[in-house]
């Protein structure tokens, strides 16, 4: 690990504090980077919910959460572990019903700001953003230098964004607006732009000239388990696609940006956004797919089908037997419209309960003009870059070789391979202990302006209003597979096929 920049003193406060994402992601995040030596001593945590608790019991619960679920937490020697107590000591909380005129508590707390950097992370439903921020606001909490940190989902469309960003707004510039997509902040991700843009071998085959298609996958096994209530009202157009996939679209499709710089890389990825070639009418109902897993195995495991997992959720209330008709998997053809991308189709694919949880990003090549070689026929596989954002990290770039030995040239598909973990040996920091850093160093490149938000709901919306106004209904499919039979039909339909090597 090389040296890191410790970050200024700063209070970081969570809103949601007790809730899943602060236990299984932020707070684990924290907790590392503190270890690193990245927090300064003067740093506190602290932690807003409804839940009644105190320092000493939210500090115990931090400890047995982490303990379950972070194995650096446990890999670490004993409870006595002077990181862990330097950590479990920075923590605090403040219970509070954001809906209430009393917010004494936090005031009290936190005092004024006087110039230290304090961070708000809103880990609580969307609703409550424009309330948490104008509380804030009265109450002294925040000033001009403070940040606010939003999660998904922002907004289910386009008006109910705008709604968020306007409430936000109102409080906060837009340069202390951090609206985080943590895919953004996997390794693999920014890695691509280092691909790109580090290397010149790429960039004069990256266009339509040169490139046949460009697939997106970000498959998981996972069910939507526990979540169901929240998913139900989302879908994988809206938790996935909106944001996740189109980032990496937007990644893959940008034009090299002037400088590494917040406004720099978020232009040129808003003019992706703004040249996605609109799906409407037709359009959704010949180039999308969308899918809802049924009862089936996954890893050898028997598995429900999502309307089980939703009447379990929902146990007792009279939507127990409506069948839900959320898509848990999409499938879709994407164009943008371009100088560079014309004709380029760019195929998008999630979905949960799938044959494993593997994401990438296939480039895949045009085939050689002309086979000179004989014994391989027309077929030689055209060249594919392969970029593996989880698991196994790397890249694979797919080439022809001879196959070493006598009997004539025998063409052999090989691949060149980077492993990161084989490279760079080095643990791969979680997005979160990435971006989390970011906001305190108030770096906002790797975080989504409000523009790009609302382009890409603009994109999104008329898919998900066609499916709704089509009543065209999820496919079902097998948990355990690779989705419905019109997702390979898709692809297969232009003479292409899914990358299913991963
Ligand atoms: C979240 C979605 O944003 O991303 C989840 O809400 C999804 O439904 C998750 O499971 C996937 O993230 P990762 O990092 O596990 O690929």
């Amino acid at each position: 690990m090389p040296n890191l920049p410790v970050m200024e003193p700063a209070d970081i406060v969570v809103f949601g504090g007790t809730g899943d994402l602060a236990m299984r992601k932020l707070l684990p995040a924290l907790y590392l980077r503190d270890r690193d030596g990245q927090l300064d001593a003067d740093t506190r945590i602290v932690a807003v919910s409804r839940s009644g608790l105190d320092d000493a019991d939210y500090r115990d619960k931090v400890d047995s959460e982490l303990r379950r679920t972070t194995p650096a937490w446990t890999g670490s020697t004993c409870e006595s572990d002077e990181v862990h107590e330097t950590f479990l000591r920075r923590l605090h909380h403040v219970t509070l019903d954001v809906a209430d005129d009393d917010w004494s508590a936090l005031a009290d707390l936190l005092g004024p700001p006087e110039g230290r950097i304090r961070v708000l992370y809103l880990a609580s439903a969307p609703k409550l953003f424009g309330r948490i921020c104008v509380g804030s606001h009265a109450h002294g909490i925040v000033d001009d230098a403070s940040r606010v940190v939003l999660e998904k989902p922002l907004g289910t469309d386009l008006a109910s964004a705008q709604a968020i960003n306007d409430e936000v707004g109102s409080v906060f510039s837009e340069e202390q607006i951090y609206r985080i997509d943590h895919y953004l902040g996997k390794e693999t991700v920014q890695n691509l732009l280092v691909l790109r843009f580090g290397n010149s071998l790429f960039e004069p085959l990256w266009n339509a000239g040169q490139i046949d298609h460009v697939q997106i996958t970000v498959a998981e096994s996972i069910g939507v388990g526990g979540r169901a209530d929240y998913y139900d009202g989302s879908g994988a157009m809206r938790d996935m696609v909106q944001n996740h996939l189109l980032q990496l679209l937007c990644l893959v499709a940008m034009e090299p940006p002037a400088r590494i710089d917040g406004e720099g890389v978020r232009d040129e990825k808003l003019k992706v956004l703004q040249s996605l070639r609109p799906l409407v009418g037709p359009d959704v109902v010949r180039d999308t797919v969308r899918g809802q897993y049924t009862e089936g195995l996954v890893d050898g495991t028997a598995v429900p089908g999502y309307g089980t997992e939703l009447a379990e959720s929902r146990a007792g209330t009279p939507n127990e037997l409506t069948p839900s008709d959320t898509e848990t998997f999409v499938a879709l053809r994407a164009e943008v419209a371009n100088w560079r991308w014309a004709g380029v189709p760019f195929y998008l694919r999630t979905g949960k309960r799938l044959a494993r949880h593997a994401s990438e990003i296939v480039v895949q090549f045009k085939p050689v003009p002309h086979s000179i070689f004989p014994s391989f026929g027309e077929e030689i596989p055209p060249n594919r870059l392969v970029l593996r954002l989880q698991p196994d990290e790397g890249v694979r770039l797919h080439m022809t070789a001879k196959q070493p030995g006598p009997g004539g040239i025998r063409p052999h598909p090989a691949a060149l391979d980077l492993s990161f973990a084989r490279t760079f040996g080095d643990r791969l920091p979680d997005a979160y202990e990435r971006l989390l850093m970011d906001v305190l160093r108030g770096n906002p490149t790797l975080f989504m302006r409000r523009d790009e938000i609302e382009a890409a709901w603009r994109w999104a919306e008329p898919v998900l209003n066609t499916w709704a106004e089509t009543d065209q209904k999820p496919r079902p499919y097998s948990a355990g597979g690779h989705g419905p039979a019109s997702a390979t039909y898709l692809i297969e339909r232009d003479g292409r096929a899914w990358h299913e090597d991963y």
